[in-house]
């Protein structure tokens, strides 16, 4: 099959990468700089250009381009950026593959489970439940509705609501591992809040799942079926790594360290893969024992 990645330099995009040219897929790989390999095209999202002529053909388009959520403080300006870099290159490529002569038989675009929310509580979520409030739900919105050029030319969309990624070598641990293991991890808060996390060799396979299944479309959650306390996460994190758990981290002291994004860290989501499930999909590491222990042990 030939697929076309962006983003594909990321966390996501590098490991979908490899699984698929692992397996003998064709790759277009779509970089925001001049081509540097045979498999790479250049596109520039915010001056509009697609390079139409290498996506002929493409069964498969997967979109995972966007300024990294984690890597700065959110200013006013860096959330400016967040939104933009992900609205306006979804409606770009949306929009592109609509005029071409073969359309992809499937659209796999990027979102977020920050669709739900910062802070559901102890509720269980899933695809039928409303999108909540705040900068994340309204932004994983207005991505998912970018696309809907695509939609409209009857190519199937579907939208992977990411959980918290987790894996070898970066990912939403990244930052965590190197004070766990000076033995300085502790909860976040009360540390009774849920999260959603997935291993990034599930969420590569779900991704090759909705794309390789014909029939997939629409959003879909890409958690792991059974979502965690945090205070429950860092006591099977600490335990991996054998180093103590110290005590929580207060709400007020992350505030301070991180700002606005505090509230995606303290918030709860406890959300369901059920679209996924349902479709036959089975998760390899389906808890946060397993993702751990993945992510630690590569
Ligand atoms: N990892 C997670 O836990 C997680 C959770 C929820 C949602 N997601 C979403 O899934 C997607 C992939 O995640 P990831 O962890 O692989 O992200 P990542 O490591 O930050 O990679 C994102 C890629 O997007 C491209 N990019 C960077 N800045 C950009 C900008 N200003 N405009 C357009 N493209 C830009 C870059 O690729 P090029 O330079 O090659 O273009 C980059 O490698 C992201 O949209 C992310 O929001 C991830």
């Amino acid at each position: 099959m030939r697929v076309a990645v962006s983003g594909s330099t990321g966390f996501l995009g590098t490991a979908l990468c490899a699984s698929l040219a692992a397996d003998g897929h064709e790759l277009v790989r779509l970089v925001r700089r001049p081509a540097a390999a045979p498999d790479e095209a250049e596109w520039d999202p915010e001056k509009g250009i697609v390079p139409l002529a290498r996506l002929a053909d493409v069964e498969a388009v997967v979109h995972l381009g966007g300024a990294n959520v984690g890597a700065r403080r959110w200013t006013r300006r860096y959330k400016q950026l967040l939104h933009h870099s992900r609205v306006r290159s979804t409606a770009v490529l949306a929009a592109a593959l609509t005029g071409l002569a073969t359309r992809p038989r499937v659209f796999v675009s990027g979102s977020a489970s920050g669709f739900y929310g910062p802070d559901r509580g102890h509720d269980f979520l899933d695809e039928d439940d409303l999108p909540g409030d705040g900068f994340l739900a309204r932004l994983s919105q207005d991505w998912e509705q970018a696309a809907a050029p695509a939609r409209a030319a009857d190519i199937a969309v579907c939208h992977p609501r990411f959980g918290t990624v987790m894996g070898p070598g970066g990912g939403a641990l990244g930052p965590m591992l190197p004070l766990f293991r000076l033995g300085l991890g502790g909860a976040f808060g009360d540390g009774e809040q849920f999260w959603s996390p997935v291993s990034l060799h599930d969420a590569v396979r779900a991704l090759r799942f909705m794309i390789e299944e014909h029939g997939c479309v629409g959003p879909y959650n890409v958690t792991a079926p059974e979502p965690v306390s945090n205070g429950e996460f860092t006591r099977l994190l600490a335990a991996e790594l054998r180093r103590p758990r110290l005590l929580p981290v207060p709400g007020f002291a992350l505030r301070i360290a991180v700002g606005e994004a505090a509230g995606e860290l303290l918030g709860s989501l406890r959300i369901l893969p059920t679209r996924l499930t349902e479709a036959g999909f089975t998760f390899d590491h389906p808890d946060a024992r397993s993702i751990i222990a993945a992510a630690v042990r590569g």
